[in-house]
């Protein structure tokens, strides 16, 4: 893995992945709307049809390129997605809600040489490691921790296993329920999503081996905090 540090880009262009409701991806039309993000949403790829993300790329005026999954195998599915995208400029492929896991060879396309990680970023419900796959905050409340959050990651060849870029921390009320716990999660997850798309996009970080042998490659960005405080 290179450690090359990727420096400060120029307004990225993002095209956001979304399979269902869309509050994520509202999220980052709001900001990039207020200025709070700096960055072009230049479409939104959805595969399943009727979805409410739909909605919200039309209130903000954003293309959308439907492609449905469902009766495509993956390897198809991700031919049509590839194909729409060679008209769009797409510097981050923005997950937001979903719902496919990609294979390698599309990973591959979107591979950054400098920094060793393809530029798709996801948010998951959970403080990864802990609760991958779906049902997040569900599986946190049966549990029975007391803290969960969210993660924003770039995406590995695994399930919510990719470096990770920002996490958040949420309390587990003892009268929680998942309706309560994923709302309060979600306002959490919006906010995340926001400041850790600007630290990559704002910042300088490099993706680096861990400090042990046979450690994960983590995100370092820099200044790091160990630099400015020693
Ligand atoms: C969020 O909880 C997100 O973390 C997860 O899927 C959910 C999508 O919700 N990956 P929304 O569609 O953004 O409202």
């Amino acid at each position: 893995m290179s450690a090359r540090t990727i420096e400060k880009t120029p307004v990225p262009s993002l095209v956001v992945f979304a399979s269902g409701r869309g509050s994520n991806f509202r999220a980052l039309c709001e900001a990039v709307a207020s200025k709070r993000l700096s960055a072009r949403i230049e479409a939104l790829v959805c595969n399943v049809a009727g979805a409410a993300c739909v909605e919200v790329a039309s209130e903000h005026g954003i293309t959308v390129l439907e492609i449905e999954s469902r009766g495509r195998t993956r390897e198809a599915h991700e031919a049509a997605v590839l194909g729409a995208l060679e008209k769009i400029r797409c510097d981050w492929i923005v997950l937001a809600g979903y719902m496919r896991l990609f294979t390698r060879e599309f990973i591959g396309k979107f591979h950054d040489p400098k920094s060793g990680v393809a530029r798709i970023v996801n948010i998951h419900p959970s403080l990864l490691p802990a609760f991958p796959g779906v049902d997040a905050y569900g599986q946190a409340l049966r549990y029975g921790v007391k803290v969960t959050g969210c993660t924003v990651h770039f995406i590995g060849e695994g399930l919510d296993d990719g470096p990770i870029v920002a996490q958040s921390v949420l309390d587990v009320r003892d009268d929680d329920t998942e309706a309560t716990l994923s709302q309060r999660g979600l306002e959490v997850e919006h906010n995340l999503y926001i400041t850790a798309l600007r630290s990559l996009f704002e910042r300088s970080w490099r993706v680096d081996g861990g400090p042990a042998p046979g450690a994960r490659p983590r995100v370092i960005f820099e200044p790091s905090f160990a630099k400015e405080s020693s």
